[in-house]
């Protein structure tokens, strides 16, 4: 089976990198094969809104990634985008990405709406992967909102997991040992009986990611 990974953070060691790695480590565990991808290094155009995909089949920017990208989207049997959140959202580079998607969908306009149907048949699992500074995962709540309306006109059957992880405001927070985290809440005056308590919080959201990439894996086998 194949799980390609989208990391939507610039921060190349950051809270995005580290689950990601658990997730990939998980899956590599139970014999997937995994493909990496960075967002921002993508050689991608924004999408034009031409709307020629709905012609086309297909989208209608020459020259860059896509065509390449959107082939390995395709055959993949797992999607896992990791993205920190920014402004309650996913990060640009990886809604450059999701904008592209576009050309996978025919769209009508109905008198009630729009109504997609997928070029391709779409039995995926998808993951989205958020680390934030907040406390509250509802935070995430437009990402995780505008995951379930792609994954959704994508297909019936695709599967969407979501891993979100609060108060991981600094870089490699989330895999800070106890004196590194009690040191960080010291400086951002943090009450000190947080930090035990978000030790454990972050190792088990660790252990969340291996046993998501895991399941992910055993279960396309
Ligand atoms: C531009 C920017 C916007 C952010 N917006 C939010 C936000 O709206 N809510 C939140 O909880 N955290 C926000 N954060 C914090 C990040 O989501 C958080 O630090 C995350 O763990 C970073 O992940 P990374 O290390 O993989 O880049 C923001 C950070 C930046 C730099």
């Amino acid at each position: 089976m194949k799980i390609l990974t989208f990391n939507g953070s610039p921060r190349k060691k950051g809270n995005c990198s580290i689950l990601l790695q658990e997730l990939l480590r998980g899956a590599g565990d139970a014999g997937a094969e995994c493909e990496e991808i960075w967002a921002q290094d993508l050689d991608l155009k924004y999408c034009r809104g031409c709307l020629r995909c709905n012609l086309l089949k297909k989208c209608s920017i020459r020259g860059d990634d896509w065509e390449n990208l959107s082939s390995k989207i395709l055959a993949a049997d797992a999607l896992v985008f990791a993205s920190p959140v920014y402004f309650h959202h996913v990060s640009a580079p990886l809604k450059k990405i999701l904008d592209r998607f576009r050309s996978f969908v025919h769209v009508q306009i109905r008198e009630n709406g729009l109504v997609h149907t997928p070029w391709h048949t779409w039995k995926k699992d998808f993951v989205l992967l958020m680390p934030m500074g907040a406390s509250q995962s509802a935070e995430a709540q437009p990402a995780v909102d505008l995951f379930t309306f792609i994954t959704g006109i994508l297909g019936d059957e695709n599967r969407l997991h979501t891993v979100l992880g609060t108060r991981l405001a600094a870089n490699r927070q989330v895999s800070m040992d106890r004196e590194e985290l009690g040191n960080l809440y010291e400086k951002l005056q943090l009450p000190g009986n947080l930090v035990e308590k978000d030790y454990y919080k972050n190792q088990e959201i660790i252990k969340i990611c291996y046993e998501c990439g895991k399941n992910l894996a055993m279960q396309n086998k």
